[in-house]
């Protein structure tokens, strides 16, 4: 009887461990699945999750805490806001590269404590609130929005929240292939510790004042693949304010006519600096094409005789031959004033003279238009 009660106890005690080993496994189980959200791929050896091409519409959630690097790519993202990323703390690289995102709101990657890279190359930005790209303690240090703006209208919100989003830390901003066709002045100014930034095949056409301003640490600007016909002397006073900064220029439209001299005797000054510098061409006009930048300042482009330099000269030779006739002329006016009594009198003797001359004439005059005296005259004569 005892032993078959302790043979009972005994089954079901191992019955229920059964049932508890069972239930432990299943919820190991299933925390291991939770613990990478479905679509994705998770090792946490390397601390990385991959959701790759996988037609997701928003960032799936779930994704697990030891998660450094994070890529959300080849999907078909619209939207981005703080929901976005909760419990997130470790995430360094976040690639949110070539999905379909237009809007990015502020705070978005306020809780990726330690976000050093952030890459939202390939997407369709249209709408950048202004603290979109906040990140807590200035933490980023890489911002890739290569071909990311939907089209030049973004570079707005751009400025803003370049301005707005505390980005003292960045190092490198990739703005390559963006459409832009100028930038907003002082876009970077608050980008103080920035050493790359990529500007290749956008459509800027000039360089103004304070476009890159306060860019002093800048180590490599990239500027090819831009349709810069020439640097003015603004241009040039702006790249001049970047001591620190390897330059590339290169497949530019650069248009070798007069007007490109400053710049061409620039580029021979600041050789050094300049990636490739030999490379660097005329494409128009058509007679100067392939024409090396640096042979167009010791070419005659013709500008010297009849150039502005020739204008100026003719301007300032005008403006003393006027001065000269002037004095000339003031000079007569006060010789006249002290010969005033000496002309009067001689004015007056004219006067006299013509009179004299006139009332000769005038006799003369009646006497040839009376016939009676003309015919007394006659036959005088006769
Ligand atoms: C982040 O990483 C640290 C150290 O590896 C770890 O202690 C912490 O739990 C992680 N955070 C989360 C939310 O998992
Ligand atoms: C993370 O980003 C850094 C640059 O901030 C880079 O050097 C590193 O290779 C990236 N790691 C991965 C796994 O992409
Ligand atoms: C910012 O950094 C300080 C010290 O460097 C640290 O104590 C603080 O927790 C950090 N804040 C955040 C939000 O990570
Ligand atoms: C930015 O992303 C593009 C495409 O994803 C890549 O080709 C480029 O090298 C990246 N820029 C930087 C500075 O890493
Ligand atoms: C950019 O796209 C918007 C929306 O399609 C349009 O209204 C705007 O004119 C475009 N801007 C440029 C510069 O093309
Ligand atoms: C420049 O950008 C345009 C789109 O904006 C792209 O079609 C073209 O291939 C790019 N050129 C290069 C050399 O990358
Ligand atoms: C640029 O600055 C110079 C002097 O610093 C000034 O003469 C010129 O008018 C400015 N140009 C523009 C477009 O503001
Ligand atoms: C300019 O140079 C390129 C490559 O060096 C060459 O393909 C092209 O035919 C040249 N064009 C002219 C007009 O010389
Ligand atoms: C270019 O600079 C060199 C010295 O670096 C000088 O000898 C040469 O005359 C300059 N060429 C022109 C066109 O100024």
């Amino acid at each position: 009887m005892l032993d078959l009660a302790r043979r009972v106890l005994l089954s079901s005690s191992s019955s229920s461990v059964v049932v508890f080993f069972f239930f432990f496994s299943s919820a190991l189980l299933c925390s291991v699945r939770a613990s990478c959200p479905p679509r994705c791929e998770c090792s946490e050896a390397a601390h990385t999750v991959k959701c790759v091409s996988k037609e997701l519409r928003g960032v799936p959630t779930g994704i697990p805490g030891y998660t450094r690097n994070l890529f959300v790519t080849g999907n078909q993202i619209g939207r981005l806001g703080p929901e976005s990323f909760r419990g997130l703390e470790n995430v360094t690289n976040l690639s949110l590269s070539n999905n379909r995102i237009s809007e990015v709101e502020s705070h978005t990657f306020a809780g990726l404590r330690s976000l050093r890279s952030l890459d939202l190359s390939n997407n369709q930005l249209a709408v950048i609130h202004p603290e979109a790209f906040t990140v807590p303690n200035q933490t980023l240090r890489e911002l890739n929005l290569s071909r990311a703006l939907y089209n030049h209208s973004s570079v707005m919100d751009l400025a803003t929240s370049l301005r707005w989003s505390s980005l003292g830390s960045l190092q490198g901003l990739d703005l390559s292939h963006n459409g832009l066709i100028y930038l907003p002045s002082h876009i970077f100014s608050h980008l103080s510790s920035l050493r790359r930034l990529q500007l290749s095949n956008n459509s800027l056409v000039a360089i103004h004042n304070a476009t890159l301003s306060g860019l002093e640490r800048l180590e490599e600007l990239d500027l090819s693949l831009n349709a810069l016909k020439t640097f003015p002397e603004e241009g040039l006073r702006e790249l001049d304010s970047l001591p620190g900064a390897a330059l590339l220029l290169g497949e530019n439209p650069f248009t070798c006519t007069c007007g490109i001299e400053p710049f061409a005797l620039w580029l021979n000054r600041s050789q050094e600096r300049i990636r490739n510098v030999d490379s660097l061409v005329c494409s128009f006009p058509a007679s100067m094409r392939n024409t090396s930048m640096l042979a167009v300042g010791t070419l005659t482009l013709g500008c010297h005789q009849r150039g502005a330099g020739a204008d100026l000269a003719l301007q300032t030779s005008y403006v003393f031959l006027g001065i000269v006739l002037g004095f000339i002329g003031l000079i007569f006016l006060f010789v006249l004033y002290l010969n005033r009594k000496g002309i009067k009198k001689r004015i007056n003797d004219l006067r006299d003279a013509c009179r004299e001359v006139w009332e000769g004439y005038h006799y003369r005059f009646e006497i040839d238009s009376d016939p009676r005296l003309s015919q007394i005259s006659t036959g005088a004569d006769a």
